[in-house]
């Protein structure tokens, strides 16, 4: 199929884009949100093409877009009494309404679901278009599903060029995330979508209104959210996106720690400190952000980053959608850096003895964290296995589960491919130490001690004030493996050879406790940590 390309300026547009719908098409438009995908909502084939072009799963309902309130009645199976004065206040305008639908409306538009969500939009050439067919239109936002929603023409182009029938170019959409999803379905009012309108403006129309947990929180399993497109991920560009909260210098430590090829995603005027990076919006300005949130995320894909961090937003007003947006790219992956307990990282050479340090540290009230045991939960994180599993193949599971060997086998063959597994993975070991590290904070611990063999491969060091380093002779440390994991002199010997020098560790530490005899050990210990 040929997409025609349409400018919203070209007089003849409205009524070409108008034919294409009233005979069963489809036409991206551009709406102050994002673009659309519109086809007549009132017929079901037509709504049926929409889910094809975009991909887009069969349980997700679409949203009803009209150009007069008078459209509503025949939509609904009665008008919510709270309707007019939403509408008299927010439309035409970013505020998508669900109400019990009537007969009319097909099944095929609102996924089986006894509701329909309706919304008058404020783009000149959406309305001019709606007008023109005199239909409602369904459209969901003119994107691949799952990928961020198009904010401009040619993002439209990049997902559905030679799946739709048409592009209407309006230029740039003015608020840049999608409507406030708002039900009146139960007594009190929802916010299942935060949007353009903000809870605290429905609130001054409505008086009391709720926000589904599900705006903040990934569902459990088996868990059904109240709007179905609240799942698990969404919005996501194919870089491994991780939302960051703290202030820029944490931010900053915490980049430039990392030793893969990230992507910054920052404030205006913070790029300047990374080599590659993408600004989203002004630090206190959440209407900037949310306009350029989902190109700046499709901007990351074309650098080529496997990986980008992005600098967390105030959920304040506006900035409640793009948090939750943010969230859904990120598959829920966020590494808050405010850490209000002193963080301790501890390394050192095989056989030098960490865990005995480390039980000594956690005999002074301090919580280790074993950072083995979480990397090997890395990999059970659904976005982080779905991702290994698209760039290395099916072959690195058993049925259905990851093959640790096969993955290994795949991903350490040659630089490139180790490159992609730890900017997929180390995130998400990071994620989940601090994670411990605030559930050690919550716990009272005195402070948290990261236990990481390979501290210094990693980005771990940004988040410790100090690091630990154990050492201890050669023969000393050679008698420990063999008697510990029972191996031959040759295989102990090759291990060790295998690493870094201890003056390499040692350069890289703050604190050196050397541990060839467990009292002399036992003394330093305490009194470094009296
Ligand atoms: O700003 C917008 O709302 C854009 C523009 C194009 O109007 N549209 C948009 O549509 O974002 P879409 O399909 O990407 O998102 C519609 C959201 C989904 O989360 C869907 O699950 C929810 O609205 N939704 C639609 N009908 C629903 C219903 N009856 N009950 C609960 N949620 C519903
Ligand atoms: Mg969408």
């Amino acid at each position: 199929m040929k997409t025609l390309y349409l400018k919203a300026d070209d007089p003849a547009a409205v009524c070409t884009a108008a034919k294409i719908l009233r005979d069963g098409g489809l036409v991206a438009l551009p709406t102050e949100t994002v673009y659309g995908l519109a086809a007549n909502a009132l017929n079901p084939e037509a709504v049926a093409k929409i889910f094809a072009a975009k991909g887009r799963p069969q349980d997700n309902p679409l949203i009803v877009h009209i150009a007069s309130t008078d459209s509503v009645a025949p939509l609904v199976e009665k008008v919510d009494e709270r309707l007019p004065l939403l509408a008299e206040r927010f439309w035409p305008g970013p505020l998508t309404v669900i109400m019990k639908k009537s007969a009319l409306v097909p099944d095929a538009v609102t996924a089986g679901l006894p509701t329909v969500a309706i919304r008058m939009p404020s783009h000149p050439a959406a309305r001019a278009i709606i007008k023109e067919c005199g239909l409602p239109l369904a459209a969901p936002s003119a994107n691949t599903s799952g990928r961020p929603s198009p904010a401009s023409a040619g993002y439209v182009l990049a997902d559905l060029d030679g799946k739709i029938d048409a592009v209407v170019d309006g230029g740039e959409c003015e608020v840049g995330v999608e409507s406030t999803v708002l039900s009146l379905a139960g007594e009190v009012p929802v916010i299942l979508r935060p949007g353009g309108v903000t809870p605290d403006e429905l609130r001054e129309v409505l008086g009391e209104v709720e926000i589904s947990p599900a705006v903040f929180s990934a569902l459990g399993q088996g868990e059904k959210p109240q709007s179905p497109g609240m799942k698990y991920k969404h919005y996501a560009p194919r870089a491994a996106v991780t939302v960051i909260k703290g202030n820029f210098d944490k931010y900053k430590a915490f980049l430039d720690a990392q030793n893969t090829d990230v992507c910054a995603v920052c404030f205006y005027g913070e790029g300047k400190y990374f080599s590659r990076f993408v600004e989203y919006g002004g630090k206190n300005d959440s209407a900037s952000q949310a306009k350029h949130l989902f190109d700046s995320l499709r901007k990351v894909d074309e650098m080529g980053c496997d990986a980008a961090f992005v600098r967390c937003p105030d959920t304040d007003g506006v900035g409640l959608a793009v948090y939750n947006r943010l969230l859904r790219s990120a598959a829920f992956r966020v590494i808050d850096l405010d850490i209000s307990i002193p963080v301790y990282g501890l390394t050192g050479q095989t056989g030098a003895g960490k865990t005995t340090v480390g039980r000594l540290l956690e005999e002074k009230g301090m919580k280790v964290i074993d950072t083995d045991l979480l990397a090997r939960k890395a990999v059970e994180n659904p976005d982080v296995l779905s991702r290994l599993t698209a760039h290395f193949g099916e072959d690195i599971l058993k049925d259905g589960k990851l093959d640790r060997r096969a993955l290994a086998r795949r991903a350490f063959a040659n630089e490139e491919d180790t490159k992609f597994l730890n900017s997929v993975t180390h995130p998400e070991i990071v994620r989940l130490t601090v994670e411990e590290i605030h559930s050690a904070e919550k716990a009272g611990a005195k402070a948290a001690v990261i236990d990481a063999p390979v501290l210094f491969e990693s980005a771990l060091p940004c988040v410790c004030d100090r690091v630990i380093c154990v050492t201890a002779d050669e023969d000393k440390r050679l008698e420990r493996i063999i008697k510990r994991d029972g191996l031959s002199v040759g295989d102990a010997k090759k291990r060790m050879g295998a690493q870094k020098d201890e003056a390499d560790y040692i350069s890289r530490s703050d604190i050196i406790i050397e541990n060839n005899d467990l009292d002399l050990m036992k003394a330093q210990v305490n009194k470094i940590f009296s």
